[in-house]
């Protein structure tokens, strides 16, 4: 199936099952309405209280992605894929909570009682967390990392999630460089350009359990 052809997205089980790790990247852009159509359904993942406390900034310019593979050990994929995806998380983000909490509102998805209990609960919750808020901030970056790359191999693109970069850097490529934002994980995005070789799985028995640590799961 030629990708840049490929018109009929592919389901849930097929894009998990066809994904895999692509560092090669044919120079083929992105079209603007496929990429706009990659990042709606990046930022439709679910978060905790849906803060969507993810930063996701799209890395397009060549200048940028030559600074940020320098950020990512030279690794050439950033440099050949026509766009990488920075997701960062922000710590302490809860700034948008009146406006989440109207919309969630008007949407009819949540009730005011509801409401009033997230006005409260929510920056409780988030004080609470103390040193694990950056853990959990960047848990929801990482759901939405997931998010985009089945999207992306179900619109007939290719990704690779990349944790092999230097955090200062990145955030100093990305023009973060005081703040307090957490990078989570790098992906870039592209038409492959190597076939799609699977290294294979653990048999379930080896890190799958039912009920307790100590029992394995049998298929
Ligand atoms: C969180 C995470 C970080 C990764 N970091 C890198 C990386 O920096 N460079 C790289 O070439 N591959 C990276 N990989 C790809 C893994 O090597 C790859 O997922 C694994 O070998 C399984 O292959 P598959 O993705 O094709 O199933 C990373 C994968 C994950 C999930």
């Amino acid at each position: 199936m030629n990708p840049i052809t490929q018109t009929q997205a592919l389901d849930v089980p097929s894009a998990i099952i066809q994904r895999r790790s692509i560092k090669s990247f044919k120079p083929d852009p992105i079209s603007p309405e496929l990429l706009q159509k990659l990042v709606e359904l990046t930022v439709a993942a679910p978060s905790s209280y849906n803060l969507q406390d993810w930063r996701i900034v799209i890395v397009q310019d060549e200048t940028q992605k030559s600074a940020l593979s320098a950020a990512a050990f030279n690794q050439q994929q950033i440099i050949q894929a026509p766009v990488t995806f920075v997701f960062a998380a922000e710590p302490h983000g809860e700034r948008d909570l009146t406006t989440i909490l109207e919309q969630g509102l008007a949407t009819g998805a949540w009730n005011e009682q509801v409401v009033n209990y997230f006005k409260t609960a929510v920056p409780q919750f988030q004080a609470g967390l103390g040193d694990k808020r950056r853990e959990y901030a960047i848990k929801d970056a990482m759901i939405a990392a997931t998010h985009l790359v089945l999207a992306a191999e179900s619109l007939g693109l290719s990704t690779n999630f990349m944790n092999g970069w230097m955090e200062d850097k990145v955030k100093e490529v990305i023009g973060a460089a005081d703040s307090d934002l957490a990078i989570a994980v790098l992906v870039p995005v592209g038409y492959a350009a190597q076939p799609r070789l699977n290294p294979g799985r653990l048999p379930l028995s080896a890190n799958v359990f039912v009920d307790r640590i100590s029992q394995p799961y049998q298929n």
